[in-house]
Order: C-alpha cells, then structure tokens, then sequence
C-alpha cells in the first residue's frame, strides 16, 4: 500500500521585497486576501488534502507567522461572552493542535531547494507535499486534495503544472513532456527558468508538489542551478532517470501568482467577488471604476 502523505513545508522564509514598505515589518504571508492571510489559504488547502503536520520554514523577522498560528485565548473567552459564535468560529480556523506545527529556520537563503532540505529531519522517510504560499489556487476541489487523489494512483513525484504564455515561461519551472495523458503528464525532463528559447514546452511548475524522501537526499549534495541557488525543480529532476517517476499534474482550478503586485490584486478581486456578503457591493464598485477608466480614455 502506498504511504499517505500527512506532512507538509511550506517554505516562508523569502523577504518578500516586492511588497515593500509591507514587508518591513509583516511577514508577506500574513498580507490578506480579503480577510484571511495567505499563509490561512494554503493551510485550509493542505487539511483538506489530509495533511497532519504543518512545517514552516522560516527566517529572520517571521515571528507573527508563529504568533497567528497560536491560540488566542483572550480573545476567544472575549467573543464568547458576548456570544459572537461567527467569529468565534472563524478564529478557530487559525488554531493548531498542539505538535502538529513546527518551525524550522533558514539560517541562509539559499534557494527553494535549500529551504525544503532544511525541513530534513522533520521528514524521515516518507512522502510529504510541499505548498509555496504565494501561489493561490482557487478551485472546487481544492488543488493539493485533487494531487493527493492523483498520487494514490501512480506514486512517485508529483508537481502541479499549468500552461502559460509561452514568453512566461522563463519565470517558472517548465517540463518536457514524455507522455501526456490528459490531466496527467509523465515528465522527461525538468528545467528551472529556462532562457525562453530553450524552454522544453509552456507546461509550468506551480507551486504544489508531493515528493519522495530521495528529493532530500539529492538536495544534499547542495547542487546551486538556476540564479546561482538551490532549486528544487533540479533535485526531483534527478529522480527522472534514477526512478523514472514524475509526474505534472494539470490541476482544475485558477491559480493566482500572489507573489506579484498584479496577482495579487488580481486574487483579491476574484476572491472579494467570491464572497456572498460583499459580491453585490463589490461588483457595482468594480462596474463604475470601468466605467470612468472608459470614459477618462
Ligand atoms: C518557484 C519554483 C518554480 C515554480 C514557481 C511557481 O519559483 O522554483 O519552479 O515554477 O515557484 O510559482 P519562484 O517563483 O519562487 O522564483
């Protein structure tokens, strides 16, 4: 049988200098989307898809990520009182059980290889996913579940992946396509933004993966590619000839680059439309904004 996947790292140690003066003083990924912060996204995303135990890498400076993760006890005792139960239950969604979250710093940054081979000794040896924050998916199934689901059947190495503008794909992790089965692909090869002459194909690395333990092991040997930096899109592409085992997944649903100006706006439109109690209001703001950028044209 396989092995379920139950443990995942989110690597949250980037000094998200995009969004400075932000940054300075809150980490990126506690900005919100509406009300929720990022990193609340991608943890409702990974218990869906079962996992158990949440691994934070971290770095300097981070430590409201571990404050919004602990208990409030204050504030939950307040809105009982005074029988806010709404609320109540939505600040219960931050809460975590007590040993399942762990926090591992980064002590130099390294690469997204670096940061996931920092979380070693969390893993052991078992399959374990991976969630990048700053990619948001919105979608029915939720897109690491879909993943999971997707793993069960074929094992191995799995990355989410999605087409893009073919001028787009030097910002990404690309795949050369051996086999293209519809919503699953089997990858020969795996390349961490290539010049856009060499890109293999406009199929994209986005950022969800479920791994082997052997990734780890490959990120030892401290291999720098792509930037001058660690990447991780090379250590599973090492396990392309050792097992032969990796798989794109075309996940179903929209993803939003939230580690941009531009998708994060992007993400906070789509998901402020998304919500009952703000639609309406929302979307007649959003008509007469259109409308006198129209007319100022
Ligand atoms: C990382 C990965 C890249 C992947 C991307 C998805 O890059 O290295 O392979 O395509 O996330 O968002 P970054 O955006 O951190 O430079």
């Amino acid at each position: 049988m396989k092995r379920k996947v139950t443990k995942a790292i989110f690597p949250v140690a980037g000094l998200g200098t995009r969004f400075l003066p932000a940054t300075k003083s809150i980490p990126k990924e506690i900005m919100t989307l509406v009300d929720r912060p990022l990193i609340q996204y991608a943890i409702d995303e990974a218990r869906a898809a079962g996992i158990k135990e949440f691994i934070f890498v971290t770095s300097r400076g981070k430590g409201a990520l571990e404050d919004y993760f602990d208990h409030a006890h204050e504030l939950e005792a307040t809105l009982k009182k005074s029988g806010k139960d709404d609320l109540l239950e939505t600040l219960r969604t931050t809460n975590m059980e007590s040993g399942a979250i762990a926090y591992i710093r980064q002590h130099r940054a390294l690469g997204l290889g670096h940061a996931v081979w920092c979380a070693r000794r969390l893993i052991g040896n078992e399959p374990f996913a991976v969630i990048l924050p700053d990619d948001v998916i919105a979608a029915d199934k939720p897109c690491l579940q879909q993943m999971v689901e997707a793993h069960a059947e074929v094992g191995g190495n799995m990355v989410a992946a999605m087409e893009v503008a073919p001028d787009k794909a030097s910002s990404y992790g690309v795949l050369d396509i051996r086999e293209d089965m519809g919503a699953m692909v089997s990858v020969k090869g795996m390349v961490e933004k290539p010049k856009a002459a060499e890109a293999p194909s406009n199929l994209a690395v986005i950022g969800r993966y479920i791994l082997t333990p052997k990734v780890l092991q490959n990120l030892n040997r401290m291999k720098s590619g792509a930037g001058g930096e660690i990447q991780l899109t090379d250590a599973i592409a090492e396990e392309i000839a050792k097992s032969g085992n990796v798989y794109g997944y075309r996940f179903r649903g929209q993803r939003f680059d939230c580690g941009s100006k531009a998708g994060f706006l992007q993400a906070t439109v789509a998901f402020g439309l998304a919500r009952d109690e703000l639609r309406d209001e929302f979307q007649r703001f959003l008509f007469s904004m259109t409308a006198v950028q129209k007319a100022a044209e």
